[in-house]
């Protein structure tokens, strides 16, 4: 037998593996799934990003291997993506490293700054993926709680003791954002007790009803106190090529480039040109994106209304968050009930932490038509769960 090491046990257990599995049975047993439990954009790559890669795949320059940090050209788009979106001046030399999607970096930050038994805070409820780093570290994962009503934590408890911080907003899952002041608090804080912050600013680009997202880096002290994580998989339907980028603070982007010398070599040069293509992007092309899915939120909660069930719109990211109704049963029983009677598959709250426990949440990446049916599904279960 072979005997894994006690990095592999340590990682946490795959929460939503239970779900998929159901999801594969349904489907193999003739039922009509509506998948919403995942945020895995459903829309085409822009053309002209593809058309982009196909031309790069001929470059002879990336047949071979390219620089282990990626493409200095692509480092001097994500430093003009910076300066355009968030007025923020970076030095694309020292202040930007190329990740094989964001995913990994959020990793990598995790076994750049922690040592074994040093504290790490994460969102409660919050992305599953920052816990993984912090285990792989031997360090310890300590749930930071989001208030119920703003998805914002308690920034006293960010002390001496903590090496990390997590933040994410626009947020995964409960779609809220942070107003600027928030950032400004929390900056001071790090600041004082020597925390690094990690913001992961996946959804930065989907925001709705004129609303924006602050990027960490563009309030004061953002830079010294951290590190924000972007990714070209939402904003630009680019979730297969797995590319995204870190910024901020420079020696926390030197032990990043550090760690990818000795774990990978650079993403393939050919999917880097593709980035810049997108990072160069009209704004009318994120806005598309930006628009499709606030649509389908609105259609999705206005079908919902007219099942009598009401809730707080999300802000931004692809996600509606939704409290159940009194008298539901937890999310898990919740979500696997609702899976086996009406075949959509939903994801509990409680995979997010113990903060999640009473909510569910759905990806916006549907149609409206299916978002419509899947609000009828859910309203009518909803209230057949409510009084069994
Ligand atoms: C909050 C959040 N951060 C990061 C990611 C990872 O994105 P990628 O690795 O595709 O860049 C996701 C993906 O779903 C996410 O929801």
């Amino acid at each position: 037998m072979m005997k894994p090491a006690d990095r592999i046990t340590r990682l946490p257990q795959q929460f939503f593996a239970g779900l998929v599995n159901l999801a594969v049975d349904l489907k193999e047993q003739g039922r009509p799934v509506i998948n919403l439990g995942q945020g895995n954009p459903d829309q085409p790559t822009p053309p002209d990003i593809v058309e982009a890669l196909k031309r790069a795949a001929d470059n002879p320059r990336y047949q071979r291997y390219i620089p282990f940090a990626g493409l200095p050209e692509l480092k001097q788009a994500v430093a003009r993506w910076y300066q355009r979106q968030h007025g923020v001046t970076l030095d694309w030399s020292t202040e930007v490293a190329i990740l094989i999607g964001s995913k990994i970096g959020l990793q990598e930050i995790s076994l750049a700054v922690l040592n074994p038994g040093d504290a790490a805070l994460v969102p409660d409820p919050g992305y599953p993926d920052y816990w993984s780093g912090i285990r792989l570290a031997g360090a310890q994962m300590i749930p930071w709680r989001l208030s119920p009503g703003t998805a914002l934590p308690d920034i006293s408890r960010l002390d001496r003791t903590v090496g990390l911080a997590f933040l994410n907003y626009p947020n995964n899952p409960t779609g809220r954002i942070a107003p600027a002041a928030f950032f400004d608090a929390v900056i001071a804080q790090a600041l004082k007790t020597g925390t690094v912050l990690a913001h992961d600013l996946a959804y930065g680009d989907i925001v709705y009803d004129g609303m924006r997202a602050v990027s960490l880096l563009a309030r004061p002290g953002g830079k010294a106190a951290g590190i924000e994580f972007t990714t070209v998989s939402k904003s630009y339907n680019m979730a297969g090529f797995r590319l995204g980028f870190a910024a901020g603070n420079p020696e926390l982007i030197r032990y990043l480039e550090t760690l990818q010398d000795h774990l990978s070599c650079s993403q393939y040069g050919a999917i880097q040109e593709a980035a810049i293509t997108a990072l160069d992007s009209p704004a009318a092309a994120v806005e598309t994106v930006r628009a499709l899915y606030q649509k389908r939120r609105d259609h999705f909660l206005s079908a919902l209304a007219e099942e009598g069930w009401s809730v707080p719109a999300a802000q931004g990211s692809i996600f509606q968050w939704i409290p159940l109704p009194p008298g539901a049963p937890p999310s898990v029983p919740f979500a696997e009930e609702l899976a086996r009677q009406t075949a959509l598959i939903v994801a509990p709250g409680r995979g997010f932490g113990e903060g999640g426990e009473g909510f569910i949440r759905i990806s916006l990446t549907e149609s409206e038509e299916t978002l419509k049916r899947a609000a009828r599904l859910l309203g009518q279960y909803a209230q057949t769960a409510a009084r069994s």
